[in-house]
């Protein structure tokens, strides 16, 4: 049995590849696969292991013969995962492992923001460390403000608890449906999504990118948010207009923003974005952490052998294919 993978990953989850007999293929040239070369390179494998890879419908019509596809991340908004199914392929992702990594990027991002810290470290780089003047650098504090969650699921919870046990915020919430354990924990309350942008002082995204949540932080969004207000994307970029968010920003409609994640990735150098004073922008990192991105490969590699067994796998995206 042979599996491609399509970007180097950490050893943990080669190993036990390794250790269940599975001959393993890497791409390891840094750049992106195109489709053409990803097919190709799908021809004589079982399996497929994807770090970021579009999977979309013609891929899979080329590729029938796969037993399985694990995902080297737990979202999956490049799968096409109703044609996936139709060709009774199980896609695997890695959820859970990296909630806690991600929550604290988001986190960070937040207290950056709210300080001005990543403009204020470029500044001192620049030679701009000058004259104190008790009126300049001022930040926003946290200390018992609202925190709104647009998406509170695991990766927005831990978000939640830092924010909660950190500075003992008030936790609002917007979810298609309540979420009664993180009422009972954190005192969360479900509000509209009006309500969420009227009421936090930082609004914070952990959904995942969907035809429903596509653009929903736009211009007609932001216009109804505190002008103190902080926005934080970590989950996907798509879920923000770019072009709005920095109208927003420079027309002060809102204060500041913290992301992880931006429309396209990789963001362009010249971004207006990174030289704003109350803007922190990182490179997707939320999972970049030694432990995550070791459990993430073990995952993704417990996909791929229970699916070359021919058994469930432990984390089926599609479980429907199985029906
Ligand atoms: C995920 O797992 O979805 C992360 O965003 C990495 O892409």
């Amino acid at each position: 049995m042979k599996v491609f993978i399509t970007r180097v990953i950490s050893e943990a989850g080669l190993k036990l590849l390794r250790d269940a007999g599975i001959d393993i293929v890497e791409w390891k040239e840094k750049r992106q696969l195109s489709k053409e070369e990803l097919i190709a390179a799908c021809q004589d494998a079982d399996a497929l292991l994807s770090v970021g890879s579009k999977v979309d419908r013609e891929f899979l019509a080329a590729c029938k013969h796969l037993k399985v596809i694990a995902l080297h991340s737990v979202g999956y908004d490049h799968v096409d995962i109703p044609a996936a199914t139709e060709l009774g392929i199980p896609i695997g992702n890695t959820p859970g492992v990296l909630s806690a990594a991600t929550a604290d990027t988001a986190f960070l991002l937040m207290l950056a923001t709210s300080r001005k810290a990543f403009y204020l470290h470029k500044s001192i780089a620049k030679g701009n460390w000058g004259f104190f003047e008790p009126t300049a650098n001022l930040g926003i504090e946290l200390r018992g403000k609202t925190l709104g969650v647009f998406g509170l699921g695991k990766i927005g919870l831990e978000m939640a608890r830092c924010c909660k046990h950190a500075y003992g915020m008030k936790i609002l919430y917007h979810n298609r449906s309540t979420n009664p354990d993180a009422e009972a924990e954190l005192g969360a309350t479900w509000v509209s999504f009006d309500e969420l942008l009227a009421q936090s002082d930082v609004l914070t995204v952990h959904t995942a990118l969907t035809p429903e949540t596509e653009g929903v932080f736009n211009a007609a969004a932001f216009a109804k948010m505190k002008q103190t207000a902080i926005f934080i994307n970590t989950a996907r970029g798509g879920i923000h207009d770019e072009a709005d968010l920095t109208n927003a920003l420079e027309a002060g409609i809102i204060w500041g923003a913290g992301l992880d994640v931006t429309n396209p990735e990789p963001m362009k150098a010249d971004n207006p974005l990174l030289n704003m004073p109350n803007v922190s922008v990182l490179p997707h990192i939320g999972s970049a952490t030694v432990e995550t991105r070791n459990a993430m490969s073990v995952l993704a590699a417990e996909n791929i052998i229970a699916g070359l067994k021919g058994e469930q796998l432990p984390h089926p995206v599609n479980p429907e294919v199985y029906d």
